[in-house]
């Protein structure tokens, strides 16, 4: 008995102890915090409470603040008031919790968040408002979910169509790729929290990406793949950037003097933080010193990492400075400050998955989705006499929340294209339902040897013929078929390339097949990024363009089917008619060995085909509508502008169709009299406008004439070269209609 009493108290003793540990490593509450921070009784103004609490911490306590201690958050100081800097994936919405040391789920059940649209729909929209409804309402998922630093949005410019995250990244144009990172950043930062722009710099394929030392020239870096990081620093304050895996120029980008500390602090005068991709980093000393400020990374003993203990090592053989040191963590002291994580009053509380959000979700999948063939106008879908719809192809049901190698979201609504039709369909309209192609991949191991350059997922390509035959009899048996084929986040992923651009899994064959038994087919892509759409093209008069398009997909893309919505998405990257077409691919410098030579320089996606005169299977800036839209009357305020003027380009766009719609009135420039090579149009303008059915807009699109200018590396800086200058607006990058002329003094 005695022994039993012994037993059991021991065990109380011991739960006990845990518990009590658990509860010194679980961080301090905000409210615990903010009473010892105003303990301390700092000055109010927030320079000099930064020299205050520097002062006051020690060695260590300054480098537990430069280095993750778990997954997502970096050291705080409990005992000075200062917080963990708590992040957050990400680009799909604010990713599942995961446990703090792995990988692995942490298996909560109040982690449900908005699964937005990717980046590649909302670039779609060319709706920068829109870019901004998405910052807001995924900066206030963050705060509910108590973060202080979003890791979005990824801008890299999509170089090729392989690239495994086109999909999260927004377009291949350094103009389009600003004004919708601008928007968004400021939307997200409103509520308290940083965004953390990614992945600084030139971070454009997955192949090799934590080795591979990306080269180009001066003048490519300068005005295809910086611009939007540009403004994302100049104009939207953004308070950090993430470093990314690879290296430029010979350094590793978390350890690069050139980007970091020259480029981004004194050219641009950043003065957030610095934060590394996960694992980036190689150095402990190069990295802090040439400008890194925090390094994350994935599983392993936390004070192993490089700004952990070989850090305080280093200082301690005065490899570096504690100065040095200092002002690493006065960057992420101001930023907590910045977002009112340190002593914060009134900091926005956010909410999260609530009908307001899933409506902005709804919002973005709406105005994406592009129209890319209406051959024999099937669509929008008349209902009239219309008695069954064939629903063809595994991605009807497919979910793309949760999947692949990059962060996802755990949410409960994901309205799948099949679901979408359930709920908008007229009730005594039959769905036939048919799976039609399975989603598998190759096992062969010869596929991942090293002399294969790409790995990503090897797709099996042969039907299954039981289920082909469902798919034909569903088609056969119905009024119309409509045909869900693309890809899914398994097979476009982070840290592969794709092998080919081909249709995968049968798609072709079932496409066509399909579309022999009932003409009346209209295939629905949903995919991230371009497909080798040649042959299908050749037998399909309808098709439209989806995307991951989040909690609300499926609704949104039903409503443009059936017509409540009229499609106004553009494509934010050009479809090649073959990958050879493509730059990086025709100068044959992708994916690169050890290195990768930008051969293609400047003429990135449609400068490429423009100037060369190679026709894509569809455009840059593409998208048809319900409705027809005419351009007409475009004029310039003058005809002669200095370089610091602002040129206000207006005309007119009417809707000359049936119903009521938006347009994207695209302003591109040529300067063909230039002494330098240059593309053969740039857009340099946008805009997105509704009009009503048999209405007329003014619009005008102010272009400020030193967006006109290149970058010349001799005296490295931006020049606006005088001459004439044209200036077009069209409706997509081929389908210019209306052109004038100016004069730069
Ligand atoms: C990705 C980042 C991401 C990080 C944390 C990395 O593999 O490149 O974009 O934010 O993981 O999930």
């Amino acid at each position: 008995m005695r022994n039993k009493i012994i037993f059991i108290t021991t065990t109380i003793a011991f739960i006990a102890l845990i518990a009590c540990n658990n509860e010194v490593k679980k961080s301090a509450t905000e409210k615990d915090l903010k009473e010892v921070f105003k303990s301390l009784e700092l000055s109010e103004n927030i320079d000099e409470a930064i020299d205050s609490l520097v002062a006051k911490m020690t060695l260590e306590e300054k480098i537990g603040m430069l280095h993750g201690n778990s997954m997502f958050t970096s050291g705080g100081v409990e005992r000075l008031g200062i917080p963990e800097l708590k992040m957050t994936d990400g680009p799909l919405g604010i990713r599942e919790e995961i446990s703090r040391d792995s990988w692995a789920p942490a298996g909560l059940d109040n982690d449900f968040a908005t699964y937005y649209p990717a980046s590649g729909s909302v670039a779609a929209t060319w709706n920068p408002e829109l870019s901004y409804t998405l910052g807001n309402s995924v900066g206030q998922e963050a705060r509910a979910r108590g973060k202080d630093m979003l890791l979005s949005p990824a801008i890299n410019i999509i170089r090729t169509p392989l690239g495994g995250r086109t999909y999260e990244y927004f377009t291949e144009d350094p103009f389009l790729n600003k004004k919708l990172a601008v928007p968004f950043i400021e939307g997200v930062q409103q509520n308290d929290i940083m965004v953390c722009v990614k992945h600084f710099a030139v971070n454009n394929q997955e192949t090799n990406r934590g080795t591979v030392d990306v080269l180009m020239d001066e003048r490519t870096l300068r005005e295809i793949y910086l611009p939007a990081f540009e403004a994302a620093i100049t104009q939207a304050k953004a308070h950090s950037v993430m470093g990314a895996y690879n290296k430029f120029r010979g350094d590793y980008l978390c350890e690069n003097d050139y980007m970091l500390n020259k480029i981004l602090r004194d050219e641009w005068g950043f003065e957030g933080i610095v934060v590394s991709d996960w694992a980036a980093v190689h150095t402990s000393v190069k990295s802090l010193k040439n400008g890194l400020d925090i390094e994350m990374g994935t599983p392993k003993p936390f004070n192993e990492f490089f700004l952990a203990d070989p850090l305080i090592a280093a200082a301690e053989a005065g490899e570096i400075s504690e100065k040095e040191i200092d002002k690493h963590v006065k960057r992420i002291l101001n930023v907590l400050f910045k977002v009112k994580a340190i002593n914060g009053k009134d900091r926005a509380q956010g909410s999260i998955a609530t009908e307001a959000h899933f409506k902005d979700a709804y919002d973005i999948a709406a105005e994406s989705v592009v129209l890319l063939k209406n051959e024999k106008n099937m669509l929008p879908l008349k209902l009239d006499g219309l008695s069954s719809v064939a629903v063809i192809g595994h991605n009807a049901k497919k979910k793309n929340a949760l999947a692949g190698f990059g962060a996802g979201v755990k949410t409960k609504r994901e309205v799948t294209p099949l679901e979408g039709l359930k709920n908008k369909l007229p009730q005594g309209i039959k769905i036939n339902y048919a799976e039609g192609y399975l989603e598998r991949y190759s096992k062969n191991e010869n596929d991942q040897k090293e002399e294969v350059t790409l790995h990503g997922p090897v797709p099996v390509n042969e039907l299954d013929a039981d289920k082909l035959e469902e798919a034909l009899e569903a088609a056969k048996n119905s009024d119309v078929a409509i045909i869900f084929a693309g890809s899914n986040r398994d097979y476009e992923t982070e840290a592969s390339d794709r092998r080919d651009l081909k249709l995968p899994f049968g798609q072709e064959e079932l496409i066509k097949k399909v579309i022999e038994v009932n003409p009346n087919t209209i295939v629905v892509m949903i995919a991230g990024a371009p497909f080798d759409l040649q042959k299908i093209d050749n037998y399909t008069a309808t098709l439209v363009w989806s995307w991951f398009n989040g909690s609300e997909g499926g609704n949104a893309l039903a409503d443009v089917l059936l017509g409540t919505v009229n499609p106004s998405g553009k494509l934010p990257w050009t479809m090649p008619k073959n990958i050879e077409d493509s730059p990086a691919h025709a100068t044959n410098s992708f994916p690169g060995d050890a290195t990768v030579t930008y051969k293609e320089g400047i003429l990135v996606g449609y400068r490429w085909f423009d100037t060369k005169n190679i026709d894509p299977l569809y455009p840059f800036g593409y998208g048809l509508s319900y409705t027809d839209f005419e351009i007409s009357d475009l004029k310039t305020d003058k005809e002669n502008y200095d370089a610091t003027d602002m040129i206000e380009v207006s005309f007119t766009l009417k809707n000359s169709g049936a119903v009521d719609g938006k347009e994207v009135a695209q302003l591109y420039v040529s300067n063909p009299g230039s002494a330098v090579e240059k593309a053969a149009q740039e857009l340099k303008g946008f805009k997105k406008v509704f009009v009503k059915s048999g209405a007329s807009e003014k619009v005008s699109i102010v272009l400020p004439a030193k967006e006109l200018a290149y970058y010349n590396e001799e005296q490295k800086m931006w020049l606006v070269e005088p001459g004439t200058y044209k200036i077009k607006i069209g409706k997509s990058s081929r389908d210019i209609v209306n052109e004038v002329s100016v004069i730069i003094r």
